[in-house]
Order: structure tokens, then sequence, then C-alpha cells
């Protein structure tokens, strides 16, 4: 058995490791770099357009939104914030969501029945809600750290393989503010943990397709929970988008002769898991037994967070693939628009706008059931366009089309990407940003579809290991348009280390470097946030960048600045700002993933939810 002891990128280093660099590789990835580098450069841009032409490395415009001075990287197994700041912790990893839940015991770390009760693990994407005065939050639990949830690892029980499975899913619960800060209120009705054992619906026009038909669900209709639920959205109507990501790693197979069918292996789907046994304790995770069982996974699945009753419903309209959050918003003429990402390397952006209108004072509750799927063809000439995935264009059936959207998306010539994690919508102007984490794989490796991912405009470094900011401004300020102008808000890089197009673009400095920006939520002024998933290592390439971190980017002059440094060996992830605006909610996901961490009580790391308030009161975000 394969175990996932690290983070997904960590871990998928070792799986996939990077081809055996040749020279005649070296050759062309410096082509290509170069090329790519010098492509940027030719449309003049100081390279990232709108708002940011002129802008250099000492000379950034002078008004300042932030509110904060930026603050230095730093290595310390703690969070940092800039002076007139403070943390403190709301939730962590297996603290009870309900009175008879028990305290969190850090020697035994709980059985499968107190996970099931209490919140899970490695917490990802997150939203509050407040209604009729009351405030529930939302958060992901993408995954579970085995050597830090195990006592034994090398060992696991059967009820340790169940309170993995229980550490997954999606926690439900009140919060409130009491005398010493925002606490979770364990007994609200309203609490609910969801997790791969979750009831739920399979809805639109994919639902009942031979291909989501298996032996417990015959109709293709109904399945059983949601797991490694990584970013997340929010719509306009007051529901959570819980987005499923890296669900391949949860299937294994009991034939010592699997084949792997190329629908399946598209999906990075294999005959082994990725060290949580499963198959051992539930056998639907067996794709020998049960090979439609993992394409009733890898969707968007939409919550009602104020009625605990309600089922889960996938929505098949927003396609099928890794996804990574969703961005919402209402198009001029009242379509809902999705913007979605597929992260992997060299996969696609999607963007969904559904057939209804939205209601500002109707039911909007079926609005994501039906709709149009679009992923995006970039052109070198900074423009580019949202193509429709019709069975016409891709030779595919619609109902397929939402079950196999990668290789719909190969089908029309969708541009492949470095890695689309978080989309964020700007509330002040008609745009969307893409994280593009990075890309090892850039000009030197196809896609699991065999698409070659030559350098191209949006994607602009061969072996891309800092990652980028791409912003999209759709054409009649429309977001539902069909065609949109690109530009690049920010080239991550490192100006110590590198003078070419690794040192980054104009806006990156040695005081605010970063790389591998991930999650992105824009704050009620415009400001930009911007949390990185990266190498922590603080060494060669990645000297000075510290542990990962939270910036906030000022998306008219191009400033970014640092805001927050989380501790040892997490990633920053999950952002969500409370409605008076008081405070910000900041995910840390696995500290310590090595063994490096003891934050933040001092003893095993856990993952939490962390409260960041100003010390006078004043409004964040
Ligand atoms: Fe779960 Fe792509 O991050
Ligand atoms: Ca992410
Ligand atoms: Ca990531």
């Amino acid at each position: 058995m394969t175990r996932q002891p690290l983070s997904f990128d960590a871990f998928d280093e070792k799986i996939s490791p990077r081809p055996e660099e040749t020279d005649f590789d070296r050759v062309v990835g410096n082509a290509l770099s170069r090329r790519g580098f010098l492509g940027v450069m030719s449309f003049g841009l100081g390279a990232f357009v709108a708002g940011t032409t002129g802008l250099t490395r000492t000379a950034l415009a002078a008004t300042d939104r932030f509110g904060f001075e930026g603050i230095a990287a730093s290595t310390a197994d703690t969070i940092t914030l800039p002076e007139g700041f403070a943390w403190k912790p709301v939730v962590l990893w297996g603290d009870p969501l309900f009175p008879d839940a028990p305290a969190f015991d850090p020697e035994t770390r709980g059985t499968a029945d107190t996970q099931a009760r209490a919140f899970g693990d490695n917490n990802d994407g997150m939203s509050i809600f407040l209604r009729d005065g009351r405030h529930v939050m939302a958060v992901n639990n993408e995954y579970t750290n085995l050597e830090t949830l195990w006592t034994a690892p090398e060992t696991p029980s059967e009820d340790d393989i169940r309170k993995g499975m229980m550490a997954h899913g999606v926690s439900i619960f009140e919060v409130r503010q009491g005398a010493e800060g925002w606490e979770v209120v364990t007994d609200s009705p309203l609490n609910r943990r969801i997790t791969p054992e979750t009831e739920m619906d399979i809805t639109g026009p994919a639902a009942g397709h031979a291909l989501l038909r298996t032996e417990a669900d015959p109709e293709g209709r109904t399945t059983r929970g949601t797991w490694n639920n990584c970013g997340n959205g929010e719509t306009p109507w007051g529901t959570y988008l819980t987005c499923e990501e890296n669900f391949n790693g949860y299937f294994s197979s009991s034939d010592p002769a699997q084949e792997i069918a190329p629908d399946l292996a598209r999906y990075g789907i294999s005959a082994e898991d990725w060290g949580y046994g499963w198959a051992q304790i539930d056998p639907r995770f067996d794709i020998a037994r049960h090979p439609n069982e993992p394409n009733r996974a890898g969707y968007v699945v939409e919550i009602d967070p104020f009625d605990p009753a309600a089922r889960p419903k996938k929505r098949t309209a927003l396609g099928r693939f890794k996804h990574e959050n969703t961005a919402c918003t209402i198009a001029p003429d009242g379509h809902a628009v999705v913007y979605l990402g597929d992260d992997e390397r060299g996969e696609f952006l999607y963007r969904f706008v559904s057939d209804g209108v939205h209601s500002a004072t109707g039911d909007n509750a079926d609005l994501l059931e039906t709709g149009r799927l679009f992923v995006a063809r970039f052109a070198e000439d900074m423009t580019g366009e949202w193509v429709e995935l019709t069975p016409e264009a891709t030779g595919m059936e619609a109902a397929e089309i939402l079950i196999h959207t990668r290789q719909a998306g190969s089908a029309v010539g969708a541009t492949t990407m470095d890695r689309p994690e978080w989309v964020a919508v700007n509330p002040a102007r008609p745009e969307a940003f893409v994280a593009l984490t990075n890309n090892r794989n850039r000009g030197l490796k196809p896609n699991a579809g065999g698409d070659e991912t030559p350098v191209n405009g949006p994607n602009p470094r061969a072996g891309n290991e800092y990652g980028q900011i791409l912003r999209i401004r759709p054409d009649d300020e429309d977001h539902a348009a069909t065609g949109f102008t690109w530009s690049l808000f920010a080239l991550a890089g490192n100006p110590e280390v590198h003078d070419d197009a690794f040192a980054g673009s104009g806006n990156i400095t040695a005081g605010n470097m970063f790389n591998s920006p991930d999650g992105m939520a824009f704050d009620t002024t415009g400001l930009l946030w911007i949390q990185t998933d990266g190498n922590y290592s603080n060494a060669g390439d990645f000297a000075g960048q510290g542990n990962n971190q939270m910036l906030a980017g000022d998306t008219v002059t191009g400033e970014i600045r640092r805001f927050l440094v989380g501790p040892r060996e997490c990633e920053v992830t999950g952002l969500c700002i409370s409605p008076d605006r008081r405070t910000m909610f900041v995910g840390i996901q696995h500290p310590g993933e090595e063994g490096g961490s003891t934050f933040p009580g001092g003893g095993l790391p856990r993952s939490g939810v962390f409260a960041v308030t100003r010390r006078d009161g004043g409004p964040i975000g």
C-alpha cells in the first residue's frame, strides 16, 4: 500500500515524478522558456496590462488600499500577522460539533464514531452564512494525514480506516461571538457532518446515465457521500457549493490483473489507492467490483446550510473533473455564471451558464440543474473564447460530456493550463482571476489525455515551478459573453535568485515573493486575497519565501503585500469574512505534514479555522 503522508502536491511528486531529464529535454525546455518569456514581453506587457502597465519593482502607485503594512517572510511555527492584528482558533480537527461528542483526545486521536461527530481534518474552502441572527459556517474537510490521524500508521485497524473516512467531507455548524471570541455552538440544531457516507442525489442532465448506475443504485440517481472536498463557493441564493477534487485516490482494485480503462486513467484512477484503504471496508471503492463508482465522484455538490435534513445535490451540469472551487456570479441578463478550474497539470478552465435566470425574490433552487458548459481557449493576442461543449463540437452525447468532461475539453482543443486552482470574481468590476498554481510538466510532458502542453500565453514558462495569476475580462462586461481578453496579474517568482522570467513579474519583489498561488477570494472592497500552497523549504529557488502565506493584491495598481504567514509545513487555504467585516476566517491545513510543527497547541499538529481580527476592532476586508 502506498500511503499518502503528505499533501497532494508532495505525494504526487513521488508517484508521478518529473520525467527523467535528458539533454534533449533541457535544450527544448530552455528554448520554450526563453520563447515563452519573450512572448510575454513582446506583448509589451508591462505584461500585465490593465492597471499594472508601467509598474516597476520600486515605483508602485501611492494609493494605499491595504490597511496594513506588508510583513516579512517567516519560518516561525505560528501564524504571523502585521502590527495591529490578532489571531485565535475557532475550531480544530477533532473538536466536537455536538453536545454528546467528547473533547478531542490527542493520545488516541479519537475513533470513527467520535470523528463522525467532530470537525473533520485538513479543512479547505469555507463560507459563513447569516440568517435570522444565526451565523452558520460550512467548511470542507479535504483529506487527512494518516500519519497524524492514526496512532499505528503501519497497521491501521478497520476502525482507523473508517475514522479516516469520517475525517472527510463537510462540517456545518453554528458559530457565535462569546466573551472569548468566535466559538462553535455545539448544541445548535443546524450542526451537521456530511461524510463519504451521507446520502445525496445525483442531479442534472447526466443523472440516470448508464455510466452512473451501480449495483446499489441501479437508477444512477442517488449516491453516498462526498470526499476530497477542496475549494468551495457560495451562490447568491444562499447555498454552499463544495468541490470534489482528488476523488481518484480512494479507489483501488482487488484484481491483481486489473487493467485501467482509458476513461478512468484520464482521471487518475489506478489499481492502488493512496493509502486510505477504503475498499477494505466498503466494496464500492473496489473498481474490480464496481467499475462505475468513480464516475459518481468529481462533481460540485450544492448544500443548503440552514436545513440539516436537506439532501446534498451533486450537480452534473457543472461537469466532472478535479474541481478546485466555484466562483458564482450573475450575468447582466440574470443567468448564473460559474467559473470552474480543474486542478491537474495540463487540464482546463471551465465556465457554466445556467439555462434559467436568477430571481431576487423567487426560487433559485434548481438554477444549477441545467445550463451550458464551456471550456476556455486562449489566443496569443491576449483574447480568448469560451467554447461550448456540445455533442456537435465534441462528438460525444450530452450526458457523457458531463461525465467525461476532460475528454470533451480535449476534443475541442481547449488550452492546457498550469493547474487551475481557485477562481475569484471581482465584485468591483467585471473580471475574474484564476490562480494557476504551478506546472513542472509545462513544455515537457503531455497531460493525461495526451494533449501537448507547449508554453502558451497564459502559461508562459516551461517547467513552471512558481505559478501565476491570470486575469480574464469578459467582452461587453458580461460574464456570460463568448469572448474575453486576458492578461497576467502576477507571475510568481524569485527576483533574488533569477533574472529571467522566473524572477517573476514587476509586482513581485524580494519583500513580497511567494510561490504556488492557490486559494483566492475578493473582499467587499475589491482587494484580492491570495493564499499559497507551495514549496516551504525556504531554500534554493524558494529561498527567502518562508512558510506558506496569505497576501493581498490591489488589482488596480498591481501592488501585492504579504499579510499572513502560516506555521511550518502548512498550506494556507480557505477564507471567508464575517458579515460585519470585523473578522477574517482563515484556514490552516496540514501544519507539520512532515513532522516539523506542533501548531497550534504545542503538541500534535492540528488543522483548523482561525479568526483574524484588528486589535482596534475595525473592519478587515
Ligand atoms: Fe485541493 Fe487543488 O487544491
Ligand atoms: Ca487548493
Ligand atoms: Ca494546491
